[in-house]
């Protein structure tokens, strides 16, 4: 690698929506590498509550308002992560893991992008035990029902979140 080359990292995921956990990991990353695109999936393969266009905007303006967006890029993508990666000439992926109970699920995907391409790796950052319980199906089902969520969402997810309250 040239001195000047800079490294950037992929992070991907649904981010249905955007997280503090995810916010952790992306700060994480960023000690790491030069610069972090955060990838929002397309068209993943679960139901999601926000639409691609929503779940980009989320993140955008909450990268935005932590103050990082100079080294953090955002956008979406569709088909295989390792070919998005290769485009975009990144030199890893970045996964978060919370718990051991993550490993298994990370561990075949990480295989699995290996088999697919051989030169990309996938990077692991252990999330802050204060986001170890946080994923967006449960901050979204707490929302739902009507339940605090403040200080697990960034600010401009939370008013996304709180028009899902069904009882008011
Ligand atoms: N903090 C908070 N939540 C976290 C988290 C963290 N640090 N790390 C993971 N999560 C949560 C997410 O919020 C999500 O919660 P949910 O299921 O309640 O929505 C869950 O953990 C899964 O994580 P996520 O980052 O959304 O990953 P994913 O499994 O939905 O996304 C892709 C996986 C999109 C990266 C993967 O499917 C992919 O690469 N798809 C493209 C096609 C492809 O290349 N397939 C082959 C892959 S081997």
């Amino acid at each position: 690698m040239k001195k000047t080359e800079r490294r950037l990292a992929v992070y991907a995921g649904t981010f249905d929506p955007i997280t503090n956990g995810h916010i952790d990991i992306i700060r994480r990353a960023l000690i790491v590498f030069d610069s972090v695109c955060v990838a929002v999936a397309d068209k993943p393969s679960k139901k999601v509550t926000f639409d691609t266009k929503t779940r980009l905007q989320l993140v955008t303006d909450a990268v935005e308002a932590e103050g990082i967006s100079d080294r953090v890029s955002v956008d979406s993508f569709d088909g295989l992560l390792v070919d998005y990666v290769s485009s975009k000439k990144a030199v890893a992926i970045v996964r978060g893991l919370r718990a051991v109970t993550d490993y298994e699920y990370e561990a075949q995907m990480a295989l699995m992008n290996r088999r697919l391409s051989a030169h990309i790796e996938t990077v692991f950052f252990v999330a802050s035990e204060n986001h170890s319980f946080i994923s967006s199906s449960i901050v979204k089902n707490v929302a739902e029902n009507g339940g605090q969520i403040e200080g697990l969402v960034p600010a401009n997810v939370y008013g996304s979140l709180k028009s899902l309250n069904k009882y008011g």
